[in-house]
């Protein structure tokens, strides 16, 4: 829902070894898929491990809303029958999406080439981030959108009348519109093809095939090349969502900043496309293992073991964003306290996540007393002994940057506290619980 209500500020204090085992929610970007695909299945969609984030929840409100019957069984326990594809209603209230970017643009998608209208909206920091990006690939098929200037929400949308399908090359590494395009080229006729030079994450693809639709995915010489057959039929599924990597990413780097700790994250996907900051950790030295590798609702899993480590600040390699972009705010918190200098490069989508977060990073650990260098594209965070921390940071709406800088405090000198903790709840609402049950001192 749009807003948080009040700011609820956060502080993060010198904590003691962390310990114990952590087991974080769903994965966010799965949970969205498995409400949204079983909406458009026809059948009872089963779906366990559902992450029940506010994001999650603004999608499951909007099924609803589209004609789909979305049912909460037990914790993480949900079915949703769907109206099978092509058959969206059309909704009588305005969408609001909140927080989630990932949420208003693969519903975009999933009504794009369906002959109805629907309102979009968010809150403060949805409503700044560009949609056009999405809505200029969904006019190809036909559908036409009316928003605020430079694209943005609250913005309308129309559904093609006689979808055409589609030929597309993504302008910039995204896997929210490589996959709004795949959900509206489902109810257009023939193939729709979406070309990207770097690859993203891929779990539109492999639950699409999952619910029987047709999917090649070829490597050419333009990058990969996704061709999907149109108008199939979904048939409902069990889903089986796997825990979160990025949320995974918090209590692992809370271990590698506070000496002393050893903690297991079990059940943790490992799909190479979402896995970047595991290879990362362990190229600066981390003690982290995987432990138990295997196979859980079609997604690689293992248990990670991870010890507090001594790390080195290292060049993250560009070509590797993609696979870990939700990720480098707390690496980048984590590189404040590594020995060197940590860079990482071609991370220009940062600026447009919840919040513009090379900015968001680099004033805050300045506020904390940390070197850092930007660029467009760049962050340089230069590593140090002890961080002074004693300080506020501002989150602007962003849960992740907000997460960051309490795992940063738990290792500073001194306190730090962030503004608003409550965009937590969108991805992590038991972030500080977890968190606290290994040994974090937050305070609110
Ligand atoms: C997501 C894709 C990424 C990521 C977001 C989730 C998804 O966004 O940052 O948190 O579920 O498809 P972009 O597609 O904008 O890179």
């Amino acid at each position: 829902m749009s807003g948080h209500g009040p700011a609820t500020p956060m502080t993060a204090h010198k904590s003691g070894p962390l310990a114990g085992v952590a087991h974080v929610p769903g994965d966010k970007s799965i949970s969205h898929r498995a409400l949204i695909l079983g909406a458009m299945a026809v059948g009872e969609t089963r779906i366990t491990g559902l992450l029940e984030g506010q994001d999650v929840l603004d999608t499951a409100r909007a099924m609803r809303a589209f004609g789909a019957e979305v049912t909460q069984h037990g914790p993480g326990e949900w079915s949703v029958h769907g109206v099978g594809v092509g058959g969206f209603a059309e909704p009588d209230q305005v969408i609001d999406c909140g927080n989630s970017g990932t949420g208003v643009r693969l519903i975009m998608g999933a009504m794009a080439t369906t002959p109805i209208a629907a309102t979009f909206t968010g809150d403060a920091s949805l409503n700044k981030r560009p949609m056009g990006r999405v809505t200029d690939p969904l006019a190809l098929f036909g559908a036409q959108a009316y928003g605020r200037s430079g694209g943005r929400l609250p913005l309308t949308l129309i559904g093609a009348n006689e979808p055409v399908p589609v030929r597309y090359t993504l302008p910039m590494p995204s896997a929210q519109v490589k996959s709004a395009v795949l959900l509206a080229g489902l109810n257009a006729p023939g193939e729709t093809v979406v070309i990207e030079a770097e690859p993203t994450r891929d779990h539109t693809e492999r639950m699409l095939r999952g619910f029987g639709a047709e999917i090649r995915v070829e490597d050419s010489p333009e990058g990969r090349l996704i061709t999907l057959t149109g108008q199939p039929e979904l048939s409902a599924q069990r889903v089986a969502v796997p825990r979160d990597p990025s949320s995974a990413a918090f209590p692992v780097c809370a271990a590698l900043l506070v000496e002393g700790s050893d903690i297991l994250v079990p059940g943790v996907s490992q799909n190479p496309t979402r896995n970047g900051i595991f290879v990362t950790l362990q190229e600066m030295g981390a003690d982290l293992v995987l432990e138990n590798p295997r196979e859980e609702g079609g997604e690689p899993v293992a248990d990670l073991r991870v010890r507090f480590s001594a790390l080195e600040g290292i060049e993250v390699p560009p070509e590797r964003a993609a696979s870990m972009i939700d990720e480098y705010p707390i690496l980048a918190a984590l590189a404040a306290t590594t020995k060197g200098k940590t860079v990482m490069r071609g991370i220009k989508e940062l600026r447009v996540k919840e919040s513009d977060r090379i900015d968001a990073m680099a004033r805050g650990l300045e506020a904390c007393g940390v070197r850092v260098e930007e660029t467009e594209d760049s962050l340089t965070v230069h590593g140090m002994e002890a961080v002074p921390g004693g300080s506020t940071v501002q989150t602007h709406l962003d849960h992740r940057i907000a997460m960051s800088f309490l795992c940063l405090g738990m290792a500073a000198q001194a306190p730090i506290t962030v503004d608003d903790a409550s965009p937590i709840a969108t991805s992590f609402p038991i972030f500080k619980a977890l968190m606290t049950g290994l040994g974090a001192q937050i305070t609110e």
